[in-house]
């Protein structure tokens, strides 16, 4: 048993209450929480539980991250608002990491999981994680506890599989009577959450109606927002991915519309400025790949589902694939065309990339659309730089970054904006030029001023960035 000083009241049992106990002991913090998976998502998740009054164990299989909080070091950095919340709690004792997870789930009357959920190399679907804690939930589920699958998964997942890994062989195990089972599946924005914590609506769907309806009131108790009953675990976790692969179709359009543009000579921005003014048009942008922890991974679940019912069906995301995975050779082509026109090859060149972030303002790499461009450009022979300010002077993709802006640009032939990070917008291109003496800027993000840049002398090529 790890040493603690959380007093937990082991009020086992949740489902076996009706609604106003549960009320009751939400409003004592008598309801003892575990949060399995305390990562990006799963951490905030915990604090903002505990922080309503409710002793909270994070369990994670990462014994650093554990040791880092239970040491009053907050690891998100770049989640505005937490810091202080994160501090109260750990103060006064409501929150406490482990990586015990039969401990905490003892503990507890509900029990979160906020594990990752990847897609693999060949574009499947990866539960493992769901799926090695599952199968030790078996058999720590003693009567009435609950268990939340905040996780994103495709629907059918938690019916089909999941419930399984829960009740394993034991047909004394019933969903429903013995333990909970439901979902509330996460859509906050990193880099936002807390304020998205706060103002977006919140999905439940449960095994069965009374445990929908359990979770709803610990969910009303924590998140200060609508709280949405679906009928269903499948329902609610379709319309999370919905919510994602139409951004991720969406994108796929916009990327092939800015190619398409470039050879028309036309500035993609102007048009999706303008489109943007029209009533029932939803603007989206495009961009050197679609990457982090949702969108693709999402469009893979959405597919793997589609591909167990069969008859061919959401063929657009599959193409969607391939056009947001083709972008990064896109990007090449613009630098070697940029390089070109001012009688430069790749190789021996010196390309300095700003940004590696997958999206901006966040310190975070998973799966971004800066990788695939790195790793071409190391196949040219081409001298790699990396500038970004969440990441500086430390090894990315096997590259040592740059501790500021202007010392990546000293001598630098090209420059690739790959994320939006705050930094760069209103990026002066005189600044630019001044520090590189010749620069070909590339913008995938279509936030410069491109006459700006031609006019300080900057040579420009940006995806959908043809026109005047
Ligand atoms: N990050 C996002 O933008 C976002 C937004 C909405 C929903 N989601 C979904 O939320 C879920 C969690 O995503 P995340 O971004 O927080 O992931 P993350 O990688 O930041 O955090 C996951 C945590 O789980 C831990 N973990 C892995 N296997 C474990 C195990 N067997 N036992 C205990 N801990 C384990 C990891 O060490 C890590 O700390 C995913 O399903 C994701 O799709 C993510």
């Amino acid at each position: 048993m790890v040493s603690h000083s959380l007093t937990l009241d082991k009020n086992n049992g949740i489902l076996n209450k009706d609604l106003s106990q549960v009320r009751q002991l939400l409003k004592n913090g008598q309801l003892n929480v575990c949060v399995v998976g305390i990562g990006r998502i799963g951490l905030p998740t915990a604090l903002s539980f505990a922080n309503s009054n409710l002793a909270t164990f994070g369990v994670d299989i990462n014994e650093n991250l554990v040791n880092m909080i239970n040491s009053g070091n907050f690891p998100l950095k770049d989640e505005p608002g937490y810091d202080e919340i994160f501090q109260s709690v750990i103060k006064n004792k409501k929150l406490f990491a482990t990586t015990n997870l039969e401990e905490a789930v003892s503990n507890a009357d509900a029990i979160l999981l906020s594990l990752p959920t990847p897609m693999d190399d060949d574009k499947n679907p990866n539960y493992f994680a769901l799926e090695s804690v599952g199968k030790k939930l078996h058999n720590l589920l003693t009567k009435g506890k609950l268990v939340i699958v905040e996780s994103t998964v495709e629907p059918g997942y938690i019916e089909n599989t999941f419930l399984k890994l829960l009740q394993g062989d034991d047909d004394n195990l019933v969903v429903g009577k013995d333990f909970g089972l439901g979902v509330c599946p996460e859509t906050a924005n990193p880099g936002e959450i807390l304020k998205d914590f706060k103002s977006l609506p919140r999905l439940v769907g449960g095994m069965d109606d009374k445990t929908g309806d359990i979770i709803t009131e610990i969910y009303k108790h924590v998140f200060p927002v609508e709280l949405v009953k679906m009928p269903d675990c499948k329902t609610a976790n379709a319309v999370k991915l919905t919510t994602n692969v139409f951004r991720y179709i969406n994108i796929a359009f916009v990327n092939e519309l800015a190619i398409l543009c470039e050879k028309l000579g036309i500035d993609v921005m102007k048009v999706l400025e303008a489109a943007d003014m029209k009533y029932n048009f939803q603007v989206h942008y495009p961009g050197p790949g679609v990457g982090g922890p949702c969108l693709p991974a999402n469009s893979v679940q959405i597919l793997h589902s589609a591909n167990l019912v069969g008859n061919n069906l959401l063929r657009m995301v599959a193409l969607s694939q391939e056009i947001n995975d083709g972008m990064a050779s896109h990007v090449m082509k613009l630098i070697e065309d940029g390089l070109k026109s001012v009688g430069k090859k790749l190789e021996n060149s010196t390309i300095l990339i700003l940004g590696v972030s997958y999206k901006p303002n966040v310190k975070d790499i998973q799966i971004t659309p800066a990788e695939p461009i790195i790793q071409k450009l190391k196949t040219t022979g081409a001298k790699l730089r990396i500038y970004d300010p969440y990441f500086k002077s430390t090894s990315v993709f096997g590259i040592l970054t740059e501790n500021s802006l202007e010392n990546g640009l000293v001598g630098a032939d090209a420059a690739v904006l790959i994320t939006a990070h705050d930094e760069f917008r209103n990026i002066d291109p005189g600044f630019l030029l001044a520090k590189s003496r010749s620069l070909v800027f590339i913008d995938t993000r279509g936030i410069m001023d491109m006459r700006a840049a031609k006019k300080a002398g900057l040579v420009t090529r940006g995806i959908g960035r043809g026109g005047r």
